[in-house]
């Protein structure tokens, strides 16, 4: 499947997180909870948090530009965005705020909403523009404020998430195609498990026609269904992958995870029977950014040395929906 002619590559990435920081000991003030079972229990010790100033736009933004700028591109060269984020600053959609706020002024920009998968589901549609031939240059956002919608009196789920945004840069290739396989998956069944659902309440507007109107409710979640799914799951979704890009665990030279909980990173490391070292992890930094959490600790790794052209990357995301799905990547341009 992977070698139908064109294909992609990954060549820049970037990321942004809010400045205000908050830590456990901080937030055991907010809720009844401590360092210490938050740390044993997932791995978390602090999250950014956008503040009332701040905006979804405005780190995405940041993470857009600066993965254009390893790229070795201008805002110009590109001709699609699109954003992964279910908590954009607009319902109509963020992706056509960032356009401007680049200055991409020939691309085309739409949001794509798959939760906590949305970075790999947003990675498969992209890649698909650019197989076809319909585009030559996308940019890729993950990003999420979750903390607008998190109960910060729910010590079972505000404890977990944080703010942030990642991008990278995806470019058409004649040559070898470098997402080398992918594999996604849905089931509506679970739905009700993680939810941010609209609430509303009947509003008459004529004698015979009634409509709803409301709100968002807060996030809401059953973290041991969650837990199980996940580490059941997603060693599963791997396998698949790597077995359609007829490559085994042994090729892979890291493992990166949607961040969301130390203990299921570990679990389905150990499925795979990959060593702990090949395991990417900021976790303990942001907490669970959602659709920001897989790009943003590329960009990491990516700007340490630890990721290097030609290296193979395992990337899985699930969460709502519910929705899970990896994808096989070979980063960069070697
Ligand atoms: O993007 C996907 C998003 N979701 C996830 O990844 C969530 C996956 N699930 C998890 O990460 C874990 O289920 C949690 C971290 C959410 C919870 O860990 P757990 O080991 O499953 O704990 P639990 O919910 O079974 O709760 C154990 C105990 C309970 O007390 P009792 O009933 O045993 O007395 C909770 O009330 O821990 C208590 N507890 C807390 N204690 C201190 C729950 N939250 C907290 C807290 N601080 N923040």
């Amino acid at each position: 499947m992977s070698n139908t002619g064109a294909g992609i590559v990954v060549i820049g990435s970037g990321s942004a997180a809010p400045t205000t920081l908050l830590n456990n000991d901080q937030l055991s003030q907010v809720v009844e909870t401590s360092d210490e079972w938050i740390a044993t229990r997932t791995g978390i010790r602090a999250r950014r948090l956008v503040g009332p100033e701040g905006s979804l736009s405005a780190i995405a933004s940041q993470a857009a530009q600066q993965a254009i700028t390893m790229a070795g591109l201008t805002a110009q060269d590109i001709d699609l965005i699109v954003l992964a984020t279910s908590t954009p600053d607009d319902l109509f959609g963020t992706a056509g705020k960032i356009q401007g706020e680049i200055g991409a002024t020939r691309a085309v920009a739409f949001d794509l909403t798959a939760a906590c998968s949305g970075f790999v589901f947003g990675l498969v549609t992209v890649a698909q523009f650019l197989r076809t031939g319909v585009y030559r240059n996308a940019v890729l956002i993950g990003a999420d404020v979750l903390s607008r919608w998190v109960d910060w009196s729910d010590r079972g789920t505000c404890v977990l998430f944080g703010d942030g945004a990642g991008a990278v840069v995806l470019q058409r290739t004649e040559e070898r195609d470098r997402l080398l396989g992918f594999e996604l998956c849905s089931d509506g069944s679970l739905n009700h498990t993680l939810n941010l659902a609209y609430q509303g309440t009947a509003h008459p507007l004529t004698s015979d026609v009634t409509i709803s109107q409301g709100q968002y409710q807060p996030i809401t979640m059953n973290g041991r269904e969650i837990y199980r799914f996940a580490v059941a799951k997603v060693p599963e979704v791997i396998s698949k992958s790597l077995f359609r890009a007829q490559l085994t665990v042994e090729d892979l030279d890291w493992l990166l995870l949607h961040q969301a909980n130390q203990r299921i990173m570990d679990a389905v490391a150990q499925r795979l029977k990959l060593p702990p070292e090949k395991v990417l992890s900021n976790l303990a930094k942001y907490g669970n950014t959602s659709a920001a959490s897989i790009p943003l600790a590329l960009d990491e790794a990516v700007r340490e040395g630890k990721v290097k052209a030609g290296d193979k990357i395992a990337i899985a995301g699930f969460g709502a929906g519910l929705n899970w799905g990896a994808a096989i990547i070979e980063w960069g341009l070697v």
